[in-house]
């Protein structure tokens, strides 16, 4: 969890670079536990990449290096074509690059509007975070001052997407959007998915479970085992190396 203290500025992302996010032969590891065993993502600038895999395979542990939380003990981190390996996570923030935790992290106890206003130290302006957030997610206009504990699943999960993006992220990570949600609302989240990426944020979603994402889906990366096991055009995928990739096959 080390901030870096180099005397550098900040990170900026010219998101005119074709890649926002790149992980190269990245190695990570809890302690003397290695989990990431060199593994390489590109995320192209504008786009919807899929992250899939069984329970334990790495997905969110590959989350929290790409947001700084945690340091690489191999390889390299790339935001926007500059390399950012060792970059903290408040320098990458500042960079553009948000997180949606799984569980969704909002404050319970504070209305939606009240959460939305946590994220305003960025110095977006009050106003339009909550304009451009209701806008987006008119059930959270409906519901303002409800407390966000009292929620649903899925408005917890709109209220989490859209104070996420209050901070004008370039790069969006969503880690299990539709744990524990209806098939309904999830289809609807994910229609949410594809409008942000049509606004030019780009967009890794993990997922578990593979068919709600690949619709809105460009790309999809298959991981187990901390190693990447196949990456390519979601529509390439097949069901069945999905099938024996969970079933703990090749
Ligand atoms: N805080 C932690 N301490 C030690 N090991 C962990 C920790 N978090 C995850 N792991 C291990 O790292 C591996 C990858 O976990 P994780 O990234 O959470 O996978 P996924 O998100 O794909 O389910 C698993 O073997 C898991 O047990
Ligand atoms: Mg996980």
């Amino acid at each position: 969890m080390s901030e870096s203290s180099t005397a550098s500025p900040p990170p900026t992302a010219d998101t005119t670079s074709p890649t926002i996010l790149a992980l190269r032969d990245v190695r990570a590891a809890y302690g003397s536990i290695e989990v990431l065993h060199g593994i390489t993502i590109e995320v192209p600038t504008g786009s919807v990449v899929a992250l899939l895999g069984p329970n334990g395979a790495g997905k969110t542990t590959t989350i929290s290096v790409a947001s700084g939380l945690m340091p690489v003990t191999g390889g390299a981190l790339e935001i926007a074509g500059q390399d950012v390996t060792g970059v903290g996570a408040t320098e990458l923030a500042r960079a553009g690059v948000c997180t949606v935790p799984e569980g969704r992290g909002v404050f319970p106890n504070l209305t939606i509007t009240e959460n939305l206003l946590m994220a305003s130290y960025t110095g977006v302006e009050r106003n339009e975070i909550r304009d451009l957030a209701f806008a987006r997610f008119p059930r959270l206009a409906e519901r303002r001052d409800q407390l966000a504990g009292t929620l649903s699943g899925g408005e917890q999960q709109m209220l989490a997407m859209a104070r996420a993006l209050s901070t004008d992220p370039v790069i969006l990570m969503l880690d299990e959007l539709s744990m524990g949600l209806a098939p309904k609302i999830v289809g609807q989240l994910y229609e949410q998915v594809a409008a942000i990426a049509a606004d030019g944020v780009s967009v890794l979603v993990v997922e578990q479970f593979a068919r709600s994402v690949l619709g809105v889906a460009d790309h999809a990366v298959v991981m187990a085992h901390g190693t990447v096991q196949w990456s390519g055009a979601a529509n390439d995928l097949d069901e069945d190396l999905l099938t024996s990739t969970y079933l703990g096959g090749p």
